[in-house]
């Protein structure tokens, strides 16, 4: 069974997230989606709220695993013994982090490989951050992110 890790803050999750999910799903039996408390930044939803958008979103898909994890990918990985990692890439200003993510990984575990899927060009310019940019100037973000996100994301604002 072929099974790999997609790892981020997802805060929220948006369509560029789901489409490397969507191009990813034909290759792999299984995918952990496994949501990280990103140290350096603030946080707009709780972990717990950002594991329940994803949950509902791919409440069909038996295929997909939401997971959360606290530390360094690496245990994650040895923890559930998945050696790869998928990355979605938006840009070559991408790819420069990247690398250095993916090969950081690979000297802190031999065996984990990062496999990297071109995200569709039309999400190239796509960030959460930007999102909740958008979302508190009322912005239309029907073409960003689900409606599941983007109801929350109103409910979330509305609570200040
Ligand atoms: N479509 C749309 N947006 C995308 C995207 C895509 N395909 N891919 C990435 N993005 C966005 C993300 O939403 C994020 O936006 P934000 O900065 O506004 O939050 C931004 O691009 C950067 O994404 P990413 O690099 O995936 O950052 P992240 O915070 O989501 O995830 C981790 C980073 C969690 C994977 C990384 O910090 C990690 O591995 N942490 C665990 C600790 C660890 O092992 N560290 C050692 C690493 S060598």
């Amino acid at each position: 069974m072929k099974k790999a890790i997609y790892a981020g803050s997802f805060d929220p999750i948006t369509n560029g997230h789901i489409d490397i999910i969507q191009r990813a799903l034909s290759f792999f039996d299984e995918i952990n989606i496994v949501v990280i408390q990103n140290i350096s930044k603030k946080a707009f939803f709780t972990v717990q709220e950002r594991i329940n958008l994803i949950t509902k979103l791919f409440a069909n898909e038996p295929k997909i695993i939401i997971e959360t994890f606290d530390g360094l990918l690496v245990n994650y990985s040895k923890q559930k013994n998945i050696y790869t990692l998928i990355r979605g890439l938006r840009a070559v200003s991408d790819f420069d982090y990247e690398f250095q993510m993916a090969l950081m990984n690979r000297k802190l575990s031999n065996k984990l490989d990062t496999v990297f899927f071109m995200t569709d060009e039309k999400f190239t310019y796509l960030s959460s951050s930007l999102v909740r940019e958008l979302a508190r100037s009322e912005a239309d973000l029907s073409e960003f992110v689900p409606e599941i996100i983007q109801d929350a994301l109103r409910e979330k604002l509305s609570h200040g």
